[in-house]
């Protein structure tokens, strides 16, 4: 169900160019994050939230079968423009009322600046989300950002969010982090504000 929150308009921002998280190339902390996990990024992966696409090739260009789903129709349209043979297939849809075919679909779900643009009270819809996209025992990684710069008074998006709620988010809502650490790399001004998370979905019961 799509929750009642005033959020910004994804597409108007897209149209104006007002998209300063679109650096036109994937996070680096994919790279350490493959380096660490050699084995993670395969199968099938839904990347929320995507974009115009960069993380989403770069997980097609390792083997994945990636999705890229995103609310806004400006960046979905740019982002099957920017494919160049990598066979992303994107959706236009809110992770918040995932198509039906995208249910329970997922052996991993990437997370890069989608948790941080929502509001926070957000927060609980968004992992709902993701453990919908999620085959029991799917895995959620992604890097999130814990300390954005702002002015002060300014407010997000972005939204940081603390270690600790982090982690207690993933688990309140029945994943078991796994690993947790502040990644090396970034793009230039994030090194040190964000931190990668991985945690699994609980298998089903048999
Ligand atoms: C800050 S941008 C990050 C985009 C991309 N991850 C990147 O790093 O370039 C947040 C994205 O989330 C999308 N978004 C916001 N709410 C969403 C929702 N409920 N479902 C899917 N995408 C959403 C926006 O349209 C936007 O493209």
């Amino acid at each position: 169900m799509k929750p009642e929150i005033a959020s910004p308009d994804w597409n108007q921002l897209y149209e104006t160019g007002e998209t300063p998280w679109d650096k036109g190339l994937p996070t680096p902390v994919l790279a350490e994050v493959q380096q660490r996990h050699p084995q993670l990024f395969q199968g099938e992966v839904m990347v929320p939230g995507c974009g115009t696409g960069s993380d989403a090739r770069w997980l097609a260009a390792q083997g994945c079968r990636a999705t890229g789903v995103d609310i806004a129709p400006l960046a979905v349209d740019r982002a099957r423009s920017l494919d160049a043979g990598q066979g992303v297939q994107y959706v236009l849809a809110s992770l918040f009322d995932l198509p039906e075919e995208l249910r329970g679909k997922f052996d991993l779900v990437w997370e890069h600046t989608c948790l941080c643009a929502l509001p926070p009270e957000l927060r609980k819809s968004y992992i709902q989300g993701v453990y919908a996209a999620l085959k029991g025992g799917g895995l959620v990684a992604g890097v999130f950002f814990i300390d954005p710069e702002m002015d002060p008074g300014e407010t997000g998006p972005p939204f940081g969010i603390s270690p600790e709620e982090l982690t207690g988010l993933w688990a309140e809502a029945g994943f078991r982090v796994q690993e947790s650490w502040v990644p090396t790399t970034g793009y230039p001004g994030r090194v040190g504000r964000e931190r990668v998370l991985i945690a699994a979905k609980a298998a089903k019961a048999a």
